[in-house]
This record gives C-alpha cells, sequence and structure tokens, in this order.
C-alpha cells in the first residue's frame, strides 16, 4: 500500500449536530495532517461517534464541512468517499469466509477477481492472518476478528481510517498486543488515521495528537506528551489519568504568585517546576499533580527540608511494578507512586506515620465550576 502524501489529510470545518434540541456537537474543528494518527478522547456521550459518522458520511451534520485530501466531501455518499470503517461493535459477517470478509468492499468496487485475491493476500499478511483465509469469523479469536475487520477497512486502501474503540472488547493483554499491531500497520501503510478510544493510555500510546472531547466541545488538542504535562483544564487533567489536586489559597508575591496549602507556603517561583494557568492570581486554586511528580520520605528524626510539605501516611497500597503511597497533606488528600524497589522500606510505613512530601512539577489550575 502507498504512502500518503503528508500534505493530504482531513479537515473538518465548524461542524454542529443536534438531536432533539440537544447540541451533541459543537462547532467542532479538526485537521489530521496525511500519514498522522490522531486519538480522540472524551467520556461517554460526548460525541465522539457520532462525529466519526459523520466524518465517514453516515450521518449528516447540521452545518459544518469535511474535506479530505483536498476536496470537500461534506454531501458525497459513504461509498464513495473511500474511508474505511471499523466501528464500535461493527460486526464480520459470520456467514462469510474471512477472505469473503475481506474482499467483500472489493466486490462493490468491482476489483477483479485476480487483484482481488492479491489485494486480499498483501492486507491478510499486513496483519499478520495469513493462514486464515476459510475460517468463518465464529472460528477466530477476539482479537484475530478484530485483525480482520482492520484487514477488511484497509483492504480498499482508504484515504482515511477511522477506528472507534476497535479493541474494546478484548482483554487487556490481548488488546495491547493487538495496540502493538495497530500501530505498526498504520505506520507500514501511512493511512491517516482517526481513532476514537475512551482508555487515555491507548490514546497516549498510539497517537501522534490527541484530540480531548467534552459535550460536543473539543477541550484541547495536543501531543500526547504536551496534552499529559500540560493540561488547559482540570477535566482534561483528570481525563488523561490519575492526578492529585490540592486546595491552595494563592496571593500575589514578590516575584509573582505564592501558594498556601494550610499553613504550608510554596512560591512557585522559588525552583518549583510549577506553571501557573489560572487567569487571576489571587484566590482559591487547584494545585495539579500527577502521582510521579511527588517524592515521599519518612520524617522521623529529620528537620523539614525547606521545598518539603509535611504530610502523615494514611494508606500504602500494592500494586505489582508501582506502589501507591496515600498521604494527608493539611487537610488535603495525595496519591504518590513510587516504584517496587522501594516497596519494602514503605511497606512497613504505619497510617500516621510522619513524611516529607516534595513536588517536583506542577500546574496551578483555576478551580472548575461544578457541573
Ligand atoms: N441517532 C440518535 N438520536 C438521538 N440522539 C443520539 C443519536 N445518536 C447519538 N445520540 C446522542 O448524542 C450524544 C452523543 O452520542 P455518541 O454516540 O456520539 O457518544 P460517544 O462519545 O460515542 O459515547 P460512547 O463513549 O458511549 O460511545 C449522546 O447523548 C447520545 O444519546
Ligand atoms: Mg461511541
Amino acid at each position: 500500500m502507498s504512502k500518503l502524501d503528508p500534505a493530504l489529510g482531513l479537515v473538518v470545518g465548524k461542524v454542529h449536530k443536534t438531536y432533539n434540541a440537544t447540541h451533541v456537537l459543537q462547532d467542532v474543528s479538526l485537521s489530521v495532517p496525511g500519514g498522522e494518527f490522531h486519538t480522540l478522547l472524551g467520556p461517554s456521550g460526548s460525541g465522539k461517534t457520532t462525529l466519526l459518522k459523520i466524518i465517514a458520511g453516515f450521518t449528516p451534520a447540521d452545518a459544518g464541512t469535511v474535506t479530505l485530501s483536498g476536496s470537500v466531501i461534506t454531501d458525497t455518499l459513504p461509498e464513495h468517499r473511500n474511508i474505511g470503517v471499523v466501528f464500535q461493535n461493527y460486526a464480520l459477517f459470520p456467514h462469510m469466509t474471512v477472505s469473503q470478509n475481506i474482499a467483500f468492499g472489493l466486490r462493490m468496487r468491482r476489483v477483479p477477481k485476480l487483484e482481488r485475491q492479491r489485494r486480499v493476500q498483501d492486507v491478510l499478511a499486513l496483519v499478520r492472518m495469513s493462514g486464515f483465509e476459510h475460517r468463518r469469523p465464529a472460528a477466530l479469536s477476539g482479537g484475530q476478528q478484530q485483525r480482520v475487520a482492520l484487514a477488511r477497512a484497509l483492504v480498499i486502501q482508504p484515504q482515511l481510517l477511522l477506528l472507534d474503540e476497535p479493541l474494546s472488547a478484548l482483554d487487556r493483554k490481548v488488546r495491547q498486543e493487538v495496540r502493538e499491531e495497530l500501530k505498526r500497520i498504520q505506520a507500514e501503510t501511512g493511512v491517516t488515521t482517526v481513532m476514537v478510544t475512551h482508555d487515555q493510555e491507548e490514546a497516549l500510546f498510539l497517537a501522534d495528537r490527541v484530540l480531548v472531547l467534552e459535550s460536543g466541545a473539543l477541550r484541547q488538542e495536543g501531543s500526547p506528551h504536551d496534552i499529559y504535562r500540560n493540561p488547559v483544564d482540570e477535566f482534561v487533567a483528570g481525563f488523561l489519568g490519575p492526578i492529585n489536586l490540592l486546595n491552595v489559597e494563592s496571593r500575589p508575591g514578590d516575584g509573582g504568585m505564592v501558594l498556601r496549602l494550610g499553613a504550608q507556603d510554596f512560591v512557585p517561583a522559588s525552583g518549583l517546576a510549577v506553571t501557573v494557568v489560572a487567569a487571576k492570581l489571587s484566590g482559591p486554586m487547584h494545585l495539579a499533580v500527577r502521582p510521579e511528580q511527588l517524592t515521599v520520605q519518612p520524617a522521623q528524626g529529620t528537620a523539614k527540608p525547606p521545598d518539603a510539605l509535611a504530610g502523615t501516611v494514611t494508606g500504602v497500597e500494592f500494586g505489582g511494578a508501582v506502589v501507591t503511597v496515600r498521604v494527608e497533606v493539611e487537610g488535603n488528600a495525595m496519591a504518590i507512586l513510587a516504584l517496587s524497589p522501594d516497596i519494602l522500606a514503605i511497606a512497613s510505613w504505619d497510617p500516621g506515620s510522619p513524611v516529607w512530601v516534595r513536588i517536583r512539577q506542577a500546574r496551578v489550575l483555576p478551580v472548575a465550576e461544578r457541573r
């Protein structure tokens, strides 16, 4: 399969969709350069599937445009869009063999038999399913069925691949294998891809860029690293993985902002990697800290280091490679991740033990309005 011209890709312009007076998509605009892999994350009901259906042509938008490889396809029939789709619960045809399932789209496009057979063989090799041509879907594992579904979407050599939670039915181990295959296949074919997922780890692993949708509106778009490290608000922060939100009171200080956490002061400018997102400098804010950006050490018999906060252990949870230490600091519950080599020491920390907690990196976010 040929690589796409990197200049070509998908552009969605101000797409709006209403169902029964509910705004399901609100002026959603996005751009996926040719060959890139974007993941779309968002809670249930946020409009992810609706957006993919509009791009694929299965649902009309109320307003907005869809442009693929430079052509406006807003009013083009789905079968003329040359888009490969693997939808949520989009089952294989049970009465057809693997080959017949994959060849279906080629038959519809009247591709001659010999070429059809060659392309089916090629795509089976691509998804590592050669030898399974004559099986029926019922005789395949879940992971194998997903590969066939992917092969069926890819065999038409689409200009765009749309995947709607293609891995959600698989168990954890198979899911990880198939997602690695998916990454390889996408890189090999160079097909522009948009994939919906609920799973933040999957979204971060697969994507060149991550899009976060909430209530039909795009909240943030960025590289996996950027969106994880620099969320614009609490919603995005929490959606990309666990995060501690500490209640702080901020006031203007000499060099910027001083944060007060209970009885303890912080000066974000003094060597702490704290980024201030909040528009105002004073009032209640949240200090948002990822669990791996915190370190903890026993306080017994040592003086408080100037850059540490005094806390109390409330629990230690063993989780395999990582250990979660739960700590309370000035009335705020915090979860801190420590790697297993420290477990023997940490496991002996009783609830109530005093500890010093250090924040390596944090963001000051405006306190979200309760919805
Ligand atoms: N055909 C329809 N008629 C009316 N409402 C619809 C229709 N399809 C979707 N909706 C509504 O639109 C909203 C968005 O649905 P959508 O399926 O796009 O969400 P989603 O983000 O894919 O959720 P999930 O993660 O659960 O799959 C929901 O509130 C849903 O109830
Ligand atoms: Mg959906």
